[in-house]
Formats: structure tokens, C-alpha cells, sequence
């Protein structure tokens, strides 16, 4: 079956949906995502958005801070690009009618709030759940409007290329789309084809990411021929809560922002001997510090303290997590939270120029699945939001400058060969494997003997997947695996490639830092 949009969008995150309404105006917007619109991880962030707004905060400041916290890999044109626009974004989001916290003492009439390497209070957001009322305030005017075609349910495949079409050239037209509902596949025609997939999360056995982060923009672009740059730096969040009978949940950064402590179960704080900046030092630096002392003593985790603020102050600031960690049986007003490190942001990803163009035409990439160069070895707490804000907008007005192209007609799906699956356990089990063998060998503190082991392991998978994909009809749990494998082999092979320890990127065998930042491109 075919459908036909001006512009196809895979992905309902922030970065989606952001174009989406930059788009629907002018132009017919087709808007494919997985499972629910609302399911991705957007819809679970927690902090907020990095945005330059108090009037003692300079643009000058937030990029610094950026820089310092990427370890020297951030591109800097990039980084002014998306800080000079935090406003603008903010201002689009609160004309949207996004209620973010306010507060009669600040004279931008919001709440700020602060985490890990930020040198101001800048990260305006809606109490601990900014991800949840941005994205339902966005949610209903995507719904109620009449150029967005929204399917949900629906799994982007592959995309369409000249090349595999036996084209001259090697333009986007469309994408392969599985409707999960009826197991059909669709052909979806779009002049310009956008990837808003997110991040690769679920390749980690621990992760705060949801179950929608499977690595597949990323996966697909490379298949098409992009390329892809410093997917070595995964992101390790310091504070995930430790429960045996709960599944990972995120303690925001903001709670350390507003005063928690780490402390070891005897009640000492360990930041101060590992950083200056202690709780505050920037995510690569507070979770090394908790893996070396978990590992040094033998701990199950460490512990984050905010009972010394009043227990309005905590219910006022973080009610979700208050009740989160009630419910479990955790009072954090008056008990310690009990937390460990997991994985939590991809930072690299397809190289995308300013306007969130990859190396495709007609193709984008933007959000988490894309590389833009903000982020270099370690992105700055919140702003991701902020990279999804100012890059939907980017895509949007790039786009709409675009003539209107006429496409080839594209060939429907070939299923002429294959079979019903005979053995769906191949896959589940090779998930599991999957994600426990990058936890323990492409983690925090990697070393070359176990990133060769993984990537041993991972071209074993590789062929079994390929063989199985070859041979039975699609499903969403065999695309979201062959994306994982993928995604999971471009980590293990750039972080074989960088021969030092930079930002997230920490080496035993390489322990120090070369004087100067590269990046690691893959190119297929
Ligand atoms: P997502 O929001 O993940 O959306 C991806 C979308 O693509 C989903 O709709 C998914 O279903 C869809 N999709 C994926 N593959 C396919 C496919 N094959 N076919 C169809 N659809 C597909 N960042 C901040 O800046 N501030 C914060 O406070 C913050 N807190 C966070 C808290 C948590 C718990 C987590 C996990 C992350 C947090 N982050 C935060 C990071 C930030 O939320 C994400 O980086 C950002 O939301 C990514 O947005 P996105 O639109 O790129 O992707
Ligand atoms: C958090 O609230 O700690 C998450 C912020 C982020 O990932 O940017």
C-alpha cells in the first residue's frame, strides 16, 4: 500500500514534533512513530531546557560551559548556533502554552533550576516532568491538525534512496514503514524524508532511556550511506534510583542542582576528592567517580542525600520523584536514595550540517539520532531539549525554502521470499545477550581487550540476524534488534578508533588525553 506526504517524519520526540508544527502550515506532513506519540524519551525528561534567560547569564557563558563539559570536541559554530537560539525556542514553547514553573522573584517570571556543569541558573523547566508537559502541551495541536497525517504503530523500516532504486542520483524519496497493528508494510513517498528517531539507549542492559531507544535513525541512515560521527561517547547519568523490584528511574540532575549530596553508605561525600566542582562537576565525571567507588568497595550503589532541605522545598521540586520513590517505600525527605549509574544519551550520531541536512538530499536527521557537533565528548545536562528546540526549527525553514520536486514512483515491498519467523526466542535471546555483553565490556571504563571481545560477539550476532531478517517476515522486535546490533557495532568500532581517554570516552589503555580534539567519522 502506498501514502504520499510532502514531508515524512519518523519520530514523535520533541525534535518531531517541533517540525512537524513548523511545517503543517505550509505543507502536507506525514508523522510515523513506533508505539504512542508520547512514547519516546522526551516525554521523560526531567530537568528541563538550557536556555540563556536570567539577566546575569551571557550567551558568552552557556557555550563555555557547553565546551568545557564536551571536553574540547564541541564544534563551536555549532554550539553559538543552538545557545543563540535558546530564547527564540523557549518563547515558541510558552507561546504553545508550555506552564513552565513559574517564580514571582525572578524577573523572567520562571523558575530556574541548575545541574552539573552549568556556571548560572539557566535550565527553566515544569517542576521534575518538563519533558511530559512539553510534549502533551505539543500533542494536542498535532492531533487536531488538518496537514498532519499522525501514524502511530508504525515502524520506519528502511529508507528509499536513488541508489537502491538504480538511480543516478542518491536522493531520500521515501521509507519502507511496518503498521505493527496489521503487520503489513507500507511505501511512504515524501520529497523530504526526516529522521527523529532519538537515541540507542536499549543497547545497555542499565539505561534510563525507554524501550522506543533502539538506535534506529542511526542504524538506517548508516545503511543508506550516511556517515556517522563519535558514537564512542555514550552517555552514563550519575543518578539512576537502585531498586530491586522497580524498573529504572531517573533522580534528575536538579536534584543535585538544588543542594543533594552523594554520599557512601557510612554517610561520607566522595565528589570533592574525585572533582572541585563535586556533585555539580559535569555527567562524565560524577559517574566515573561512582563507578570507581562502587567498584573499589564492592557496592551495590551509592547514595544521593537531600534531607537536609525542608520537605516542602522537595515536594515542591521534584513531586514526581517524591512520589516515584514513596511508592517504592523511599521517603526522600527523610531517607537517602539509594542510586548507580546507567546509560542515558547518545551523543553521537549521523552528521547533520546547520540546518540538520546529512550527507542524504532530502534526508535529515535531528534530535538525538543526529550529530551536530553541540554536544562533542560529553553533552551539558539539558540541552538535549534545547538541540531538538532549535534544530526542528532549523530543518523547518531549510526545507520550506526548498522548490517542490517531483519523485519516481517506488516499488512496494518484496515479501515474495520470505516465511513466517519459526523461532522468535533467536531474537529475545539475542537482545539479552546483546545488552548485558556492551554493559560489561563497553561501558563506563572500557579497555581494547573488551571492546575486541564485543565486537567479536557482535559480528556473531550480526550474521544471525542478517540470515533471519533475509529469510522471515518483519517484525518490530526483529527491526528494533538488527537496529541495536547496528548501532551497537558503530560504538564498539569508534571507540577502537580513539586512542586516548576524552569526556565519556574513558580507556584503560589509553588513560590520557591527546592535545587535540578529533573527531571519529565513520563512513560506510
Ligand atoms: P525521542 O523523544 O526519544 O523520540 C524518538 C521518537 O522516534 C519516538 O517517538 C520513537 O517511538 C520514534 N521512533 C524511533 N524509531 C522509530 C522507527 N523505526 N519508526 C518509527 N518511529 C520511531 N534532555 C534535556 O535536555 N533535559 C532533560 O531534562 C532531560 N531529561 C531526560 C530524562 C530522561 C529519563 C531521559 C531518558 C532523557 C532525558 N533527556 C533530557 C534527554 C532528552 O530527553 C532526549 O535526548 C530527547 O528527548 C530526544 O528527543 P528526540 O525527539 O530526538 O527523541
Ligand atoms: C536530568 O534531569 O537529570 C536529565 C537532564 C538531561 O539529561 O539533560
Amino acid at each position: 500500500m502506498a501514502h504520499r506526504f510532502d514531508i515524512l517524519i519518523i519520530g514523535s520526540g520533541l525534535a518531531g514534533l517541533t517540525l512537524a508544527l513548523h511545517l503543517a502550515e505550509k505543507r502536507s506532513v506525514g508523522l510515523v512513530t513506533k508505539k504512542q506519540l508520547l512514547d519516546g524519551a522526551s516525554n521523560w525528561a526531567q530537568g528541563g531546557i538550557a536556555a540563556v534567560l536570567a539577566g546575569d547569564d551571557t550567551t558568552e557563558s552557556h557555550v563555555r560551559d557547553t565546551q568545557i563539559a564536551g571536553a574540547g570536541l564541541c564544534d563551536e559554530q555549532a554550539t553559538r548556533f543552538v545557545i543563540e537560539r535558546g530564547r527564540e525556542c523557549v518563547e515558541w514553547l510558552i507561546g504553545q502554552g508550555v506552564p513552565f514553573t513559574p517564580d514571582a522573584a525572578s524577573v523572567t517570571g520562571y523558575h530556574l533550576t541548575t545541574e552539573g556543569g552549568h556556571s548560572h541558573r539557566r535550565v527553566i523547566h515544569v517542576d521534575d516532568a518538563t519533558g511530559h508537559a512539553v510534549q502533551t502541551t505539543l500533542e494536542s495541536k498535532i492531533r487536531s491538525h488538518p496537514n498532519i497525517t499522525l501514524l502511530e504503530q508504525h515502524n520506519a523500516i528502511d529508507l528509499i534512496t536513488g541508489a537502491k532504486l538504480g538511480l543516478a542520483d542518491n536522493r531520500c524519496y521515501g521509507c519502507y514503514v511496518l503498521d505493527s497493528s496489521s503487520g503489513r508494510v507500507l511505501t511512504v513517498a515524501a520529497q523530504h524524508v526526516i529522521l527523529a528517531t532519538g537515541g540507542a539507549g536499549k543497547v545497555y542492559l542499565y539505561t534510563t532511556n525507554p524501550d522506543t531507544s533502539t538506535g534506529d535513525g542511526v542504524a538506517m541512515g548508516w545503511r543508506a550511506g550516511c556517515r556517522v560521527a563519535n558514537m564512542e561517547f555514550v552517555q552514563f547519568h550519575p543518578t539512576c534510583l537502585y531498586h530491586a523490584h522497580a524498573k529504572p528511574f531517573l533522580i534528575s540532575e536538579a536534584v543535585r542542582g538544588e543542594g543533594g549530596l552523594l554520599i557512601l553508605p557510612d554517610g561520607k561525600r566522595f565528589m570533592p576528592d574525585h572533582d572541585e566542582r563535586a556533585e555539580l562537576a559535569p555527567r562524565d565525571i560524577v559517574a566515573r567517580a561512582i563507578d570507581f567507588e562502587m567498584k573499589k568497595r564492592g557496592l551495590d550503589c551509592v547514595y544521593l542525600d537531600i534531607t537536609h532541605k525542608s520537605a516542602d522545598f522537595i515536594k515542591q521540586h521534584f513531586p514526581n520523584i517524591y512520589i516515584h520513590c514513596k511508592d517504592l517505600g523511599i521517603d526522600i525527605t527523610r531517607q537517602r536514595i539509594p542510586v548507580v549509574p546507567a546509560e542515558h544519551y547518545t551523543c553521537g550520531g549521523l552528521m547533520t550540517d546547520l540546518h540538520g541536512r546529512t550527507d542524504i538530499p532530502g534526508l535529515y536527521a535531528i534530535g538525538e539520532s543526529a550529530h551536530t557537533g553541540l554536544h562533542g565528548a560529553n553533552r551539558l545536562a539539558s540541552n538535549s531539549l534545547l538541540e531538538c528546540l532549535v534544530f526542528g526549527m532549523a530543518a523547518a525553514r531549510d526545507i520550506l525554502e526548498k522548490p517542490v520536486l517531483t519523485s519516481p514512483t517506488l516499488p512496494e515491498w518484496d515479501e515474495s521470499r520470505v516465511t513466517d519467523a519459526d523461532e522468535e526466542i533467536v531474537i529475545a535471546h539475542n537482545w539479552d545477550e546483546l545488552r548485558r555483553f556492551m554493559w560489561d565490556y563497553v561501558g563506563i571504563v572500557r579497555t581494547n581487550k573488551r571492546l575486541e571481545r564485543a565486537l567479536h560477539r557482535i559480528k556473531l550476532l550480526q550474521d544471525e540476524i542478517i540470515d533471519y531478517y533475509r529469510n522471515f517476515r518483519v517484525s518490530s522486535d526483529l527491526l528494533e534488534l538488527r537496529n541495536l546490533v547496528q548501532t551497537a557495532d558503530l560504538i564498539v568500532r569508534s571507540a577502537q578508533l580513539r586512542r586516548e581517554s576524552r569526556g565519556l570516552h574513558f580507556s584503560r589503555d589509553y588513560p590520557g588525553m591527546l592535545p587535540e580534539a578529533r573527531h571519529t567519522v565513520l563512513v560506510r
